[in-house]
């Protein structure tokens, strides 16, 4: 099933002369993804074509006879470090087929917004670089790193986490993906919800454990209802 999920992943052919937006995401969890992007929006758009993920094991790029990943921090310390050599020569690879930034998740990046979605989603792909330890080794940052993003202030077990995060924002708004293209103009966040979030949504039934949804919902005057949906934001 795992096999099936990624060859799904990594080969959308769904047609349509725009090339699909290209992500790359390096990692020594490859397999943490599959499930989440073959599911959802995410799914749709690879099965479209209109958006490829592929997973790279980074460690399946060390020359380390155990192939370790890993080593002691200089200058003592708890933990270990990721060693540069299997990441510098993964990211080489994948640069060959994605023309796009790499970016490295950590805590210490600049924290990740609407914004920062909306900006990476008119690139046309994008290197994500997970680390996990205590972090990677700084020379990688110097030598291939364009970008550090952070999801928040608090510190995860690895990038993963964030780079799903960076892949589900950022794909949602691609131009090609959202069904609904005006969905992502009334985003919470997006420009016409003046950066806050959304108002709130009711449907059926109509009463719910004795709460009624709103009655200028009800009459059907978009003026009116419009002029309710500003006063919601919160
Ligand atoms: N890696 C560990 N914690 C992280 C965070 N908060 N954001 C991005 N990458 C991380």
């Amino acid at each position: 099933e795992r096999g099936r999920l990624q060859a799904r992943a990594i080969s959308g052919t769904g047609g349509g002369d725009a090339s699909p937006y290209r992500w790359d995401i390096l990692t020594i969890f490859p397999d943490i993804f599959q499930d989440y992007v073959a599911e959802g929006v995410l799914g749709r758009e690879i099965k479209k074509g209109t958006v490829e993920v592929h997973f790279h094991d980074i460690r399946a790029y060390s020359k380390d006879k155990h192939k370790k990943v890993d080593n002691t921090p200089y200058g003592g310390g708890a933990g270990m470090v990721m060693t540069p050599q299997p990441i510098y020569d993964c990211i080489q690879a994948v640069k060959k087929e994605n023309g796009g930034p790499v970016i490295y998740l950590t805590p210490k990046g600049k924290t990740f917004t609407h914004k920062t979605a909306q900006r990476l989603a008119r690139k046309k792909g994008l290197i994500l670089l997970c680390g996990r330890y205590e972090g990677i080794d700084e020379r990688i940052i110097e030598l291939c790193v364009d970008e550090e993003i952070s999801i928040g202030k608090y510190v995860l077990t690895g990038g993963e986490l964030p780079a799903v995060v960076v892949v589900d924002a950022v794909t949602r708004l691609l131009p090609q993906a959202l069904g609904n293209k005006e969905s992502a103009k009334e985003d919470s966040f997006s420009e016409k919800c003046g950066g806050k979030k959304e108002y709130p949504h009711y449907t059926k039934p109509r009463e719910f454990k004795g709460l009624a949804v709103p009655e200028v919902l009800l009459q059907g005057n978009h003026a009116q209802i419009e002029k309710w949906r500003e006063k919601g934001l919160r």
